[in-house]
């Protein structure tokens, strides 16, 4: 059997002896501006990619298997094509994505290489959807079939629906492979109709931050709160029989769900119909270059997300606060599926370093973890260079 970690050694050489044959697909990670929790409720997000990508150096060959070596983890692992078998392992991504790329009646042929990564993984950035956006284009190139930047994400997120079994909404796999630099996505989950929003904030950045803390029960919660949206519009659909997903009410129909529902089930669909609403104003804001009023629809959508999604941690909360009493912020919230991940601020860029600075030295005292922080901006979405 090939040792991969010699493979990889002499790669770079590879490359420099077979340049036609070698590529490389770039995959970023995505920043969910707004749109908390929506995507699979039909409502509209609003992410960016951001500069922290993986990629996946790869040369083709002619047998029926794939073999990677996951650098960052220093982890191999290889499969067949004609027998594709849960591993239970990140290497599930890349199968899911050539199931479903074989449904399509899409001709796979085998590679081999390496998958490095600046993206943190289980940070809330989508590092596993970046992985399957840049599978499917690495089958795609070697077949020499496109598909359009939709496609691509809904076939992405069938193999984690279906493959990996994780039941996540559409968002990430859309923003990384739709995305384009210097503008944000407006996305209507519902119909999957997209507009690229201008991205410019001149005098001000945003700015991830990694709470570092584990992401416990993330998947079981993220599940529960979707049963719960399913079980609201079960429920309202006695009082409003023309509506099938929570994105068909407006904040007018909210006494009227406040009525029916238990009170827990009223606070989630609080939280989707205030959220949906406020994207919508954000998207407005960022057209005009309100940046004032989009710091304040990124406050209240955290507020919304910890109290009445309840999905936010202490360390994220901490965090959010931490930033809202620094000079130069015009808003902090938890980004991502929340329960542990990562914080957005929107802050001048003047404030940037003795904010970057301060942070990791208080959260420490505070956490006992390490945070790291990047000022990110908007980049283009997956692409094989
Ligand atoms: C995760 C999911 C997305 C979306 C967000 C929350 O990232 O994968 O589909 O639901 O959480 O907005």
């Amino acid at each position: 059997m090939l040792d991969v970690r010699n493979y990889i050694a002499s790669f770079s050489n590879y490359r420099n002896i077979m340049p036609k044959s070698t590529f490389i697909v770039r995959a970023p990670g995505r920043l969910s501006v707004m749109g908390g929790h929506v995507d699979y409720n039909g409502g509209p997000v609003l992410p960016i990619a951001i500069p922290l990508h993986i990629e996946l150096h790869l040369e083709p060959h002619s047998g029926n298997t794939v073999e990677l070596y996951a650098e960052e983890i220093d982890k191999h692992a290889q499969f067949s094509l004609d027998d594709l078998q849960h591993q239970h392992s990140w290497i599930d991504y890349v199968q899911g994505v050539a199931v479903e790329l074989k449904e399509l009646g899409i001709p796979l042929r085998g590679f081999r290489g390496v998958v490095k990564s600046t993206l943190p993984m289980a940070a809330g950035l989508s590092s596993s959807a970046a992985l399957e956006v840049a599978t499917a284009l690495a089958f795609l190139h070697l077949a020499n079939e496109s598909l359009s930047p939709v496609e691509t994400a809904l076939l992405s997120q069938r193999a984690e629906n279906k493959f990996v079994g994780v039941q996540c909404g559409i968002l990430d796999q859309t923003a990384i492979a739709a995305c384009i630099a210097d503008h944000a996505l407006l996305l209507y989950c519902n119909t999957m109709e997209f507009e690229q929003i201008p991205f410019d904030l001149k005098h001000h950045s945003m700015i991830v931050t990694y709470s570092g803390a584990p992401r416990e029960l993330a998947s079981s919660a993220y599940n529960d709160r979707r049963a719960s949206c399913e079980k609201a519009v079960e429920i309202l659909q006695n009082e409003l029989p023309q509506i099938s997903q929570l994105c068909d009410l407006n904040p007018d129909d909210l006494p009227l769900a406040e009525k029916v529902l238990s009170p827990l089930l009223y606070k989630r669909v609080r939280h989707v119909v205030t959220e949906i609403d406020r994207t919508k104003r954000a998207a407005i804001a960022l057209k005009s270059n309100d940046l004032e009023t989009l710091g304040k629809l990124i406050d209240q959508t955290h507020n919304s997300l910890r109290d009445d999604y309840e999905v936010s941690s202490k360390e994220l909360n901490w965090l959010v606060d931490w930033a809202r009493k620094q000079p130069g912020v015009l808003g902090s919230r938890l980004t991502g599926a929340g329960f542990g991940g990562c914080t957005v601020t929107l802050m001048e860029k003047e404030q940037i370093a003795p904010f970057m600075q301060s942070l990791p030295l208080e959260y420490k005292s505070f956490s006992g973890i390490d945070a790291e922080c990047w000022e990110v901006n908007a980049v283009d979405g997956a692409r094989v260079l």
